[in-house]
């Protein structure tokens, strides 16, 4: 049997125990078996770039972060753009997934990835998707591998926040990754006891925002605020697409963290500050559950493929492995329902949502 295997999209902590997961598997329970990894995610299988891995190449990479095999960003929506006379990249895989003979193609991404994976199965590839992502925002499944590292690394840079803040009597944004949904910022500004959590999910009003931090110096040496990168204000989020690229454009550089330090000081005589955590979150060594999570992840995977079950992406559900179809997924977002239990019981905690 051959099979195909790459990391595509943003890494994270947790891709190399998935491939080592997979792969001792495999060379356990699979006769003949052959794996081939594709060098820099969906551009190896475009390009023909790709290694046989050996049992060697897995040993001593559980604990390892990034990817043994490299990643890069292949937006889905040129998959199926054509180059002049030249085939498209979705043909140039296809094509390649014949020429090398794959059996199955093993897809280690996040929503995009598992977007272009959907493709390839349509387009008669045998596909499986594995779940990885710190934004943990794919359709189907409670957790993606990588997320569970990356909310104890912004936990940790917030609670560190907060010592400063309190020494200064300062108020803080701190930028948390997550453009489209909150639940890295969710996760960790509950665990690091943040005053405020600001979601793409839910709008912001900057002058009830200010009143409330204004209103929690008057009894506290500090504020800290979790921002998600992708947090909106009330007036943003009534902008169109369009408006609001225009919008942001005029505060150049400007992250959601920075911008709301800025304007946010304009209202209270306080001093305050943003700090981007930034791809901290999705560096180094993955924690004990992602190194599980991504054990199992990936030895399950090489369980679909012995027994053929092909078109799917793998997913946990009440604290169980199973499947979803590939399909039925690609193109759905999960994110934090606004009136979902975690943001109501934080609310009767306390905890401000800018609203
Ligand atoms: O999808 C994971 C993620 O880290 C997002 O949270 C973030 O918006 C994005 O990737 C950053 O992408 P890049 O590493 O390409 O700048």
């Amino acid at each position: 049997m051959r099979i195909g295997i790459l990391t595509s999209g943003g890494d994270c902590p947790g891709l190399n125990a998935v491939i080592r997961g997979f792969c001792k598997y495999c060379f356990n329970k699979i006769k003949d078996v052959e794996i081939l990894g594709f060098l820099e995610g969906y551009a190896g299988l475009m390009n023909r770039e790709y290694r046989q891995l050996t049992p060697a190449d897995v040993e001593g990479i559980l604990d390892l972060g990034g990817t043994i095999l490299g990643t890069s960003r292949q937006p889905y929506k040129l998959m199926t753009v054509k180059e002049g006379d030249g085939p498209t990249k979705l043909q140039q895989m296809v094509e390649n997934y014949k020429k090398l003979k794959l059996d199955v193609l093993v897809t280690l991404g996040g929503a995009g990835t598992h977007k272009t994976a959907s493709l390839l199965s349509v387009e008669g590839c045998n596909v499986i998707g594995l779940p990885k992502t710190i934004d943990n925002d794919i359709y189907g499944t409670d957790v993606t591998f990588g997320f569970h590292t990356a909310v104890g690394i912004a936990a940790d840079g917030l609670k560190r926040i907060r010592t400063t803040a309190d020494s200064h009597r300062r108020v803080f944004f701190v930028e948390v990754m997550g453009n489209k949904v909150g639940w890295l910022t969710l996760y960790a500004g509950i665990a690091a006891g943040a005053d405020a959590i600001l979601l793409p999910e839910i709008a912001y009003d900057e002058d009830n925002l200010a009143k409330f931090i204004q209103e929690k110096m008057s009894s506290r040496r500090s504020v800290v605020v979790a921002v998600a990168e992708g947090a909106m204000s009330a007036k943003e989020a009534a902008m169109s697409k369009k408006e609001r690229r225009d919008y942001l454009a005029g505060f150049g550089s400007a992250t959601a963290a920075e911008r709301l330090a800025g304007a946010i000081s304009q209202k209270i005589p306080q001093q305050c500050r943003a700090t981007v955590l930034g791809h901290i979150q999705r560096g180094g060594e993955p924690c004990a559950f992602d190194k599980f999570l991504s054990s199992e992840i990936g030895a399950f995977g090489a369980h679909l493929v012995q027994v053929g079950r092909y078109g799917v992406t793998v997913c946990v559900r009440n604290n169980r492995l199973g499947f979803n179809i590939l399909t039925d997924i690609a193109g759905r977002t999960k994110r934090v329902p606004a009136d979902g239990q975690l943001v109501l019981l934080s609310k009767d905690m306390g905890i401000y949502f800018g609203e």
